[in-house]
């Protein structure tokens, strides 16, 4: 029966604390309405007479806006705010307590103004920019009634056969740490309380923990990990989330030796909540609790219900094992009370902390119109974050393109792409809003819209012998390659590293006319470049890059801008290299920095990288000077400054990444060989210089030891500068 007298809802009063305002709701609440708070369904439909009919009972608590199972990987009829003010009136005017609805949608990198994909958003190094896009996407998301986004991912992902590497920052604990603090400050606000601006996200760290180890790049695969890599490597950017105040937290698919994430009470229970402190709310990934079943813990959903909320899942996404066990788990005493109260507790307290109760309808509570249409303010961010994506990876001289070169042939099957430009997880992102190679060239060339041929040619290069007779009759040829996006992202793991079927042999047809030839890399994941860097005289890699694509990839290859991005993860020189990151530990036979094929690993191929991470080039030269540090010893507790000299000494502007990289040779387990600690940006002049100054404080150089604690040693760790993983030179500290 609907309440009328407001007086009968104490817990309306928004001058209450919000943790009073949750326990008078939780006073009066039913178990079958507990149970509701904690029943995530999917599509939440006021038009559905089931859908509505749960929602009076009060049997609902979330629901989540996505096309299935996979829906990164689908078109999507987008969110309307109508639809879902609709469902939520039935919530807050129909239901006993008119608790409402918290809206998820899965806003990955961007809503109606796409960004670069994360790993692309990763390349930029730039946290602030990071922090600026995932605000614009929470402001666009917020005004089509959507409060909950699944991001950040910060699954470290070594293994480029995977294909959710797109939607990660790449494999280091430190970028994706701050790059995911970043998102969760630009979706939730800077401070605790900015979350009830009704243009504000609650954010969820994703996946928790180890699912970017799937055995074999397998998406949903089993997971073997120690507690040192865990602890040293993939807990890290999640604490990193935590820390930054994210809302949400969610389980991974994946097992950890053994034990599903989604009923695994000691890195749930003891340490996300308990070494931790997080108080949000932990969320079951898709079907994640009744899957417990399929990995073999759990006989059937009940007994997986039981699992996980004991476990710590608050909050079970689509599998209905909550809805239709819980309630009768907790009569039988099977599942406690408390156990219980303490899931509903996090999620009330969220929905009143995102001010829902007293703002519960997009349309009267968003700051934003209706359909929230990309702005010239909004694409403006997305051209910063697409050209800080573009990373040039090869250059003999051919770049920057000059405009005024009498011909150019376009080539490959991005040129006139809008759509497969998005990257995975655009759900609301639509192709006519992406501004495509073809249209960016022409207006960089100032050639008329539809006009082709003499200075520009634009082919798809179906026909590698059409391309080939056209790259004879112009000055450069641009070749626009690489993976659709539905080849990365969720569920899409490969085998080959390689570019997709045939275009190596279009690109061979061109190299075979002996111009100059750039080629342009679209791509979700690290590929085997080896053949590419052959073949053509500059190679660059732009991710899938959002709406401002082409725009961003003229203006860097025309020089217009300086490229500035830098490889987030390494580039393996194939697949059986495969894993091949930054974080391999020493062994007792370490292969030397510069080895031939006699002291390296493999009998048929060199062992490192091919392109290592940090890498990225820009249309200048800079030099490294050695670092030298402040003083020879740092006392525990205290810090010491790391300085470097950087020189520009070509004849155009370096927007320079200067790394900081840390050894730690004597430790109480086997630390990574180099692990990224730090970077500067900084912009050197033609010919200017600039000493780069770190202050490294000695809680830097903490690791998780034998026993799994934090902890930092006293002796010797060495600081490492350059301008990549591949090429550091190292200065000694002694911690005393
Ligand atoms: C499954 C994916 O693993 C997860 O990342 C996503 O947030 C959910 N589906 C919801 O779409």
């Amino acid at each position: 029966m609907p309440a009328t007298d407001p007086t009968a809802r104490p817990w309306l009063d928004a001058a209450l604390p919000v943790d009073t305002r949750v326990e008078l709701l939780l006073a009066v609440m039913t178990t079958a309405e507990k149970v509701g708070q904690l029943h995530q369904v999917a599509n939440l439909d006021a038009d559905d007479p089931d859908d509505v009919a749960t929602l009076v009972a009060g049997g609902v608590g979330s629901s989540l806006y996505a096309s299935g199972a996979t829906a990164g990987n689908e078109r999507d009829p987008g969110v309307r705010r109508e639809a879902v003010d609709a469902a939520q009136r039935v919530a807050v005017e129909r239901s006993r307590l008119g608790i409402p609805v918290l809206v998820a949608r899965d806003v990955v990198h961007g809503h109606r103004t796409v960004f670069p994909i994360p790993l692309g958003l990763a390349a930029s190094f730039d946290d602030g920019l990071v922090e600026r896009a995932a605000a614009v996407a929470a402001g666009e998301a917020a005004a089509d009634g959507v409060r909950w986004t699944f991001a950040p991912m910060v699954d470290l992902s070594e293994d480029p056969r995977w294909g959710r590497v797109a939607e990660s920052f790449g494999e280091s604990p430190v970028l994706s740490g701050r790059l995911g603090a970043a998102f969760v400050r630009g979706l939730q606000g800077p401070s605790a309380d900015d979350l009830a601006d009704a243009g504000r996200l609650a954010g969820c760290a994703k996946h928790f923990v180890g699912y970017g180890l799937a055995a074999g790049g397998r998406d949903y695969d089993t997971v073997s990990v120690g507690e040192n890599t865990l602890r040293n490597l993939h807990l890290r950017p999640f604490r990193a989330a935590v820390d930054a105040g994210v809302a949400t937290v969610m389980a991974g698919f994946n097992d950890v030796d053994g034990t599903p994430m989604h009923a695994h009470p000691r890195l749930l229970r003891d340490v996300l909540r308990g070494e931790w402190g997080f108080d949000g709310v932990v969320v079951a990934d898709w079907l994640g609790v009744a899957q417990l079943v399929d990995q073999g813990v759990a006989a059937d959903a009940r007994e997986a219900a039981a699992l996980a909320i004991t476990s710590g899942v608050d909050v079970d996404m689509v599998s209905g094992a909550y809805a239709a066990h819980l309630e009768s788990l907790v009569d039988d005493g099977t599942v406690a009370t408390e156990v219980l109260d303490a899931s509903v507790r996090r999620v009330l307290r969220l929905k009143l902390r995102l001010g829902l109760f007293e703002r519960p309808y997009a349309a009267t509570s968003s700051p934003y119109p209706a359909t929230s249409e990309p702005t010239d303010a909004t694409r403006a961010v997305a051209l910063e974050a697409a050209r800080a994506a573009h990373v040039v990876v090869k250059n003999d001289g051919v770049l920057p393109l000059r405009a005024d070169a009498t011909s150019y042939l376009l080539t490959g099957p991005f040129v006139e792409e809008g759509e497969a430009l998005l990257g995975t997880w655009t759900l609301d992102g639509r192709g006519d809003d992406v501004v495509t190679p073809s249209a960016a060239f022409r207006h960089r060339l100032g050639i008329a819209d539809d006009a082709t041929g003499e200075r520009l040619w634009v082919d798809d290069g179906r026909f590698a012998d059409r391309v080939q007779q056209r790259a004879r009759r112009c000055d450069v040829t641009v070749a626009l390659v690489g993976e659709h996006p539905w080849r990365s992202g969720e569920a899409n793991s490969v085998t080959d590293l390689g570019l997709p079927p045939g275009q190596l042999d279009v690109l061979r047809a061109l190299a075979a006319v002996g111009r100059p030839l750039v080629v342009v890399v679209y791509t979700g994941r690290p590929l085997d470049l080896g053949a590419v860097l052959e073949l053509a005289d500059a190679v660059t890699v732009v991710w899938h890059p959002g709406l401002e694509a082409g725009n961003a990839l003229a203006s860097v290859l025309f020089g217009d801008v300086e490229p500035s991005g830098r490889l987030p993860v390494t580039f393996p020189r194939s697949v059986g290299h495969v894993p091949t990151s930054t974080h391999q530990r020493p062994t007792g036979r370490p292969i030397p920095a510069a080895h031939d094929r006699r002291e390296g690993r493999y009998l048929d191929d060199l062992t490192g990288p091919r392109l290592p991470f940090g890498f990225g080039l820009s249309y200048t030269s800079v030099t490294y000077a050695a670092p030298t540090v402040s003083a020879a010893t740092a006392p525990l507790g205290g810090s010491v400054s790391v300085r470097v000299e950087v020189r520009n000494t070509g004849d155009r502007p370096a927007p320079e990444l200067v790394q900081l990289w840390l050894r730690d040779p004597v430790a109480q387990v086997t630390r990574p060989v180099a692990e990224l600690l730090d970077w500067r940006r900084v912009t050197l002049p033609p010919g200017g210089s600039r000493v780069v100054e770190f202050d490294v404080g000695t809680d830097a150089f903490t690791y998780a030891g034998r026993d799994g604690t934090a902890r930092v040693d006293r002796g010797e760790v060495v600081l490492l500068t350059g301008p990549h993983a591949g090429d550091l030179t190292p200065v000694t500290v002694t911690v005393v």
